[in-house]
């Protein structure tokens, strides 16, 4: 890469939906860089825009269009200032709608998927030749025969303290309800060597933390050095014996994919956190067949008894969805059931949305809007109940937290705990970026609150910190 190219022009990226398209949109910057393209974090003044898209539901789609709308008026001022800005939009709505989105959009110049962003000075050099007239953006939404990573450039920049890894991508299960399967296409593993060098590079650059991504990183089956294939653990296991690396997470997984290597790794390997995001979607059987989830909700509750009994101090999350086309108040009652019997430290749900194209969208049994939301409230209290009493339990303990960045308060860190709870605690600026022994005062809502206790010649000793809150419960 060429490092005498001056960064004269600005690249902003606006990043929808999922951790891989956090990690897709840093790259991207990777690539525009030795192009003369620096980060900004504005769109206003730059010289090309990237959303970068999500089209998991109809909300996440829709924001990409009104934020389109604010993106015209700009780029009609720039235009009227001498100035050209280009608009590209990238990622999962790119992928599944291509040229729709310039026929609805005219303001958009450049549409690609997330396999083809190695491409993209190719794809500016095009579009900055064009004259940018109704539909005649440049879309590049194949799946190229080649691996968009062997055509990357190294990461750029340090990712800070807890840095993103993506080691598998795409999703052959075709759950009916999910349009990962069309966007992103079929599963495909790096392998291992390349995501060992990639590690290595984050840890030098002062990464602890890594989270390995894949839309079914649980799925990973990498080819590995000695010629064997690998899968999560065995690469997990390898990954841990980095120096520096001193956690690992992966996200997101799929019960099906839950190997015994892998649930022995959890027992096994200290550096793997104690804390797992494990989808389950429904408790019912029967809708968990017509989602064609290819388990059961017993399957599941057997897979998490494994892993606790591996790991006894594992705290789980999921995903759900909640006014699935037939889903009638006795399945919602089993999935009730699943949450109260599994107990989660944080869950994501949602109301089923109906995706274009997807088996699910056409089923005839289709739940109003009155009853996904009910049934979404009704579950969301009780997801909110359980992981407000997973965090009042914390208080009283100590944890080791990575401080990740400033608080909003002057002279707070604020970081992550094993299981992945936000901690804020007064600290030096000089703690960011380390792990440190916080004694945790309080548990609230979403976060946890505590005080440095890491015993340092340079920091106030824990006797002379003032006293903890009152509400304080000790362990
Ligand atoms: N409607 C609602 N939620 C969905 N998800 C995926 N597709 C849909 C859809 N059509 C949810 C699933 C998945 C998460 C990333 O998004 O719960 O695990
Ligand atoms: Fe979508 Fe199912 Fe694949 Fe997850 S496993 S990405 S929900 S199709």
């Amino acid at each position: 890469m060429s490092k005498t190219v001056p960064l004269s022009k600005k690249l902003h990226v606006k990043t929808y939906g999922c951790q891989m398209n956090v990690y897709d949109s840093a790259r991207m910057a990777d690539v525009m860089a030795p192009h003369g393209y620096a980060s900004s974090d504005q769109a206003d003044g730059a010289d090309l825009v990237i959303l970068n898209t999500c089209h998991i539901r109809e909300k996440a789609t829709e924001k990409v269009y009104s934020e389109l709308g604010r993106l015209r008026v700009m780029k009609e001022e720039a235009a009227r200032e001498g100035r050209r800005m280009l608009i590209a939009v990238a990622g999962c709505v790119a992928q599944a709608e291509g040229e729709e989105i310039v026929r609805r959009a005219p303001v958009v110049d450049m549409v690609f998927g997330p396999q083809t962003y190695h491409r993209l000075p190719e794809l500016v050099t095009r579009a900055l030749g064009s004259e940018n007239r109704r539909g005649a953006g440049v879309v590049d939404t194949e799946f190229p025969a080649e691996d968009k990573f062997d055509h990357l450039p190294e990461e750029s920049a340090s990712q800070g303290p807890a840095a993103f890894l993506s080691v598998q991508e795409g999703c052959d299960k075709f759950c009916t309800f999910c349009v990962v399967p069309y966007t992103r296409g079929a599963e495909f593993s790096r392998p291992a060597a390349a995501v060992i060098e990639e590690a290595r590079r984050l840890a030098a650059a002062g990464a602890l933390e890594i989270t390995l991504l894949g839309q079914n990183v649980n799925a990973y089956h990498g080819a590995g050095p000695d010629g064997r294939d690998w899968g999560l653990g065995r690469l997990i296991r390898a990954l841990a014996e980095i120096d520096g690396i001193a956690r690992i997470r992966y996200t997101t997984s799929h019960p099906r994919d839950m190997d015994d290597d892998l649930i022995a790794a959890h027992g096994e390997v200290p550096a793997l956190m104690p804390y797992l995001h494990l989808p389950v979607q429904s408790g019912s059987d029967r809708i968990l067949d017509t989602m064609n989830r290819g388990h059961t909700a017993d399957d599941y509750r057997r897979i998490v008894d494994r892993l606790r009994a591996a790991r006894p101090d594992l705290a789980l999350s999921s995903d759900f969805i909640v006014g699935f086309p037939g889903e009638s108040d006795r399945d919602f009652a089993d999935t009730l059931r699943l949450v109260r019997e599994v107990g989660y430290a944080q869950a994501y749900s949602f109301k089923y949305s109906a995706r274009p194209g997807t088996p699910a969208a056409s089923v005839a049994d289709q739940l109003s809007e009155v009853q996904k939301s009910d049934r979404l409230e009704a579950l969301q209290q009780l997801l909110n109940a359980q992981q407000r009493a997973f965090n009042e339990a914390a208080a009283g303990s100590v944890q080791p937290v990575l401080f990740e960045r400033r608080g909003n308060r002057p002279g707070q860190l604020v970081g992550r705990g094993p299981w992945m709870q936000s901690v804020h605690a007064d600290a030096p600026e000089r703690l960011l970026g380390s792990l440190v022994d916080i004694a945790i005062d309080l548990g609230g809502a979403n976060s946890l609150s505590g005080r440095v206790v890491t015993v340092d010649a340079d920091l106030p000793s824990p006797s002379s910190l003032p006293p903890p809150p009152a509400e304080r419960v000790s362990a």
